[in-house]
């Protein structure tokens, strides 16, 4: 392949900025909080790109996910300066700077929903979506909200109901409208122009609706229980993912690639879909559309070997004609975190599995040091999911919490004395950066040797994958190959030990474990695994057969 990009090649490292590092001692973390730490993302991790989610002004109804200004920054995260700082700070030490983008809705504080609710005859009335009530009063379909509730809110001023596929305090911009396009492209161009090298698309495939706004069909799959919101009783079919959606993002891929002559610029959508045939659609027939739609299979999939491996290899395939490159996600701002989800030391093998994979890796804040969900008590709760549907695990407050730094009051994320927005882990005692860094088997220093090691090797970021076969029950066993460089990485889900076939290869030398206790040659004709371990082995010589 020709010479990869930074976004193919380099690790995205998500951070959350309310929960990253605070500058200002109001117990939220800010720009400048971040800019403190990008020693850490150059030097210590090392990550190529962060991902900031949103920093624009907000009444924080859903924590920025509900912008009242998409050209500014929200004094509570800093100012337009220091977010040029930041900017050209990383860029100073080779981080790319990737912000998110909110296109399907704004705040209702939002000036332009301001105005167009002010009347029926607002010149900005069809920048949202408006509808007449059914004869009866009741609203115009069937559609849901995300966090719960018909996704309709009547509006008693001007006898109109408006649609908000989230919270009633984030309405839908209408993409149907020539004058909102333009508006949303011109604040695309504001950042470009200021420096950001990518885009983060919010609850991409949504901005195109059926334009007869016809009723979602039910969802055969979905039964009632605590820990599936009754927004997927409906399957979606009519409230995202119009076809016409794809014109839009060739438009904004043009966009960014007139802006691409310098230095490259991507974008990569939230894209919840895990056909992966359909989804690969977001990538556009001709490549033309998103660089990256987030692959987010290894959030969907139960954590053992044949489902994950099956996701690899859809996704693979899907992308084999195409061409698109692949990506990989454990976590994020709306999922539990995954030491959580699947215990810590199997989270040591999702690490592994996450930066050997072909294609670029995104990694959530704080799952380098396998951070897990904090229970949060009632009276501290704020994520408004929790608030809609409480008890129901579905809350998002337990995977934002603060930054674990090091073992002094409030972790290093805030000054002692100050509480901070959410409650820190229990364990921040143990499970922190400057304790992991002075650990050499701890999940920080497996997560950097696997970082470094990746960097190192185009094999590892962007050689080709091939799955060994047959492997051991319970073992996910693959190639990594590039210019005569070969990785061979083993995967062992269970509890027991396990040898593998053996394997027509060359010897090797373990480079790293996931239990970080043994390196030196391996014997592919007689080569164990422990209990969940993983590792990968680089192979001597670049021929040699496979069987
Ligand atoms: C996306 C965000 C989520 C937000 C929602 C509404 O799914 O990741 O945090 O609540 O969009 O904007």
């Amino acid at each position: 392949m020709s010479e990869p990009l930074w976004w193919q090649r380099g690790v995205i490292y998500q951070i959350y900025p309310r929960s990253f590092g605070d500058s200002t001692g109001d117990g939220v973390g800010d720009l400048a909080g971040i800019l403190q730490k990008l020693e850490y993302l150059d030097h210590t991790l090392p990550v190529d790109a962060i991902w900031l989610s949103p920093i624009y002004p907000s009444p924080m109804a859903d924590f920025g996910y509900d912008v009242a200004n998409y050209v500014d920054i929200d004094p509570l995260f800093g100012d337009l300066d220091t977010f040029d700082r930041l900017v050209e700070e990383a860029h100073r030490r080779d981080i790319r700077v990737i912000i998110d983008f909110v296109p399907n809705h704004s705040s209702d504080q939002h000036p332009w929903f301001i105005e167009s609710r002010s009347s029926r005859h607002s010149p900005k009335r069809d920048w949202y979506v408006w509808r007449d009530p059914q004869p009866d009063g009741s609203p115009p379909n069937n559609w849901l909200a995300y966090f719960g509730g018909i996704a309709w809110e009547w509006d008693e001023a001007t006898k109109q109901y408006y649609l908000h596929s989230f919270l009633k305090e984030q309405p839908d911009l209408n993409w149907r409208n020539p004058e909102v396009t333009a508006a949303m492209f011109d604040v695309v161009r504001f950042w470009l122009k200021r420096g950001v090298d990518g885009f983060r698309i919010d609850v991409a495939h949504a901005i195109m609706k059926d334009p007869e706004l016809r009723d979602n069909p039910p969802n055969p799959d979905w039964r009632p229980n605590a820990q599936s919101p009754e927004h997927d009783s409906l399957l979606t079919v009519h409230s995202a993912g119009h076809p016409d959606v794809h014109g839009v993002y060739r438009d904004l891929r043009r966009l960014l690639d007139e802006y691409s002559g310098e230095r490259p610029r991507m974008m990569v959508g939230e894209i919840h879909i895990f056909d992966w045939p359909r989804w690969a659609q977001y990538y556009g027939a001709q490549l033309d559309e998103f660089h990256l739609p987030f692959n987010f299979g290894l959030l969907d999939v139960g954590w053992e070997a044949a489902a994950i491996r099956r996701v690899v290899d859809g996704v693979e395939d899907a992308l084999h004609t195409l061409g698109g490159w692949p990506n990989y996600v454990l976590g994020n701002h709306d999922t539990h975190r995954i030491a959580s989800r699947i215990g810590q030391t199997e989270a040591r093998l999702a690490m592994m599995l996450l930066l050997t994979l072909r294609g670029t890796a995104t990694l959530y804040y704080g799952d380098e040091l396998g951070m897990v969900d904090v229970p949060i008590p009632l009276d501290r709760v704020q994520d408004p999911f929790e608030k809609l549907t409480p008890g129901r695990g579905l809350g998002r407050d337990p995977e934002r919490t603060p930054m674990q730094w090091d073992a002094a009051p409030n972790a290093g994320f805030c000054a002692a004395g100050v509480e901070p927005w959410l409650p820190l882990a229990d364990s921040y005692g143990e499970i922190n950066v400057a304790e992991e860094l002075a650990d050499p088997r701890s999940m920080l220093t497996l997560t950097r040797r696997l970082l470094d090691l990746r960097r190192a090797h185009p094999a590892l970021h962007s050689g080709s994958y091939r799955p060994i076969d047959p492997a051991p029950d319970h073992c996910f066993v693959y190639l990594r190959e590039e210019q005569g460089e070969r990785f061979l990485v083993s995967l062992n889900f269970s509890a027991e030990e396990v040898m593998l076939p053996a394997l027509d290869v060359p010897n090797g030398t373990i480079v790293v474990s996931t239990h970080l206790d043994r390196d030196g040659r391996a014997d592919p004709a007689r080569f164990t695994l422990r209990s969940h371990e993983g590792c990968v082995v680089r192979l001597e010589g670049g021929t040699g057969t496979l069987s």
